[in-house]
């Protein structure tokens, strides 16, 4: 009796724990994204031609990472930081807003409509159309210097993977204030010495040319 009463106590805590420990919530990641709307969009495209990045599509390991990260203030995010804040978002919240972001696709072209599809429809699918403009910059040297420094990372496509961002698809004045503020050594990129790394050196013309050869790689429907 007392063993089985136990083992039920035991189960009891336990269930709850289980059942919500890897699972995302995508009805509450689309709740908490009420709240990142605000700034990054209803689809987390991003606005203000990249005041606020886009996050949509980015992986769901890479979103997770960087909300504990302004959360802890290892990365510095003053507007976001109240966001962050364990009574704001807690990590199961971090977890469900991470899948769901993760899981919008964003077309690089207006879709085909039908007839019949109403005013509506046309509206909520032209809203998620995202294309980076292309910017000043030499593609051909951007794409050997990016070869040669940055796809063991972020892959050839410049898509990223785990907790890798993105580039392509990414507006490229955010990328720009990133890389510098990397070169800066205010924000920590991937080297063991802030400021030290792949980025060093590097002047802002040649920045540049990876923004301009990084408008080249977005057109998902092409691939
Ligand atoms: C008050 C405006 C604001 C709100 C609300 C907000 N953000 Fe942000 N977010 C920003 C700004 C500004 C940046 C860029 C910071 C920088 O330049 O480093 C950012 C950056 C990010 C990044 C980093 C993207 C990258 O590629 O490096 C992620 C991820 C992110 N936000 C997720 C969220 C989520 C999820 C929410 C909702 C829980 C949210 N944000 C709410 C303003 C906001
Ligand atoms: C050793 C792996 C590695 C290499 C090589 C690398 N990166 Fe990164 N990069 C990362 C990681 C990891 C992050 C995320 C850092 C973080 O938020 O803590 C990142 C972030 C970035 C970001 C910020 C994107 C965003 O959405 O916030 C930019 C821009 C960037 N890298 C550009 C480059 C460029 C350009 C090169 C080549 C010159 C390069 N990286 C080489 C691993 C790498």
């Amino acid at each position: 009796m007392v063993t089985r009463l136990f083992r039920s106590a035991l189960l009891a805590l336990c269930l709850p724990a289980l059942a919500f420990a890897d699972e995302p919530n995508l009805d509450n990641g689309r709740e908490v994204n009420g709240t990142c709307a605000a700034c990054h969009g209803e689809n987390g495209q991003g606005g203000k031609q990249g005041e606020y990045p886009r996050i949509a599509g980015q992986s769901a390991k890479f979103i997770e990472f960087t909300l504990k990260s302004f959360r802890a203030r290892e990365r510095i995010n003053l507007p976001m930081f109240p966001y962050t804040q364990e009574r704001e978002l807690p990590d199961e919240d971090i977890r469900d807003i991470a899948a769901y972001l993760a899981a919008i696709e964003l077309p690089t072209r207006p879709p085909k409509f039908k007839d019949t599809d109403d005013a509506l429809t046309r509206l909520t699918a032209m809203q998620k159309v995202m294309l980076i403009p292309r910017v000043e910059g030499d593609i051909a040297a951007g794409k050997t210097l990016y070869e040669s420094r940055c796809t063991t990372c972020h892959g050839d496509d410049a898509r990223g993977k785990r907790l890798v961002p993105m580039l392509a698809g990414q507006y490229s004045s955010y990328l720009m204030r990133q890389m510098q503020s990397f070169q800066a050594g205010e924000r920590p990129h991937d080297e063991e010495k802030p400021g030290e790394g792949v980025l060093k050196g590097l002047k802002e013309a040649e920045l540049q040319n990876m923004l301009a050869y990084f408008t080249t790689l977005q057109n998902i429907e092409d691939k």
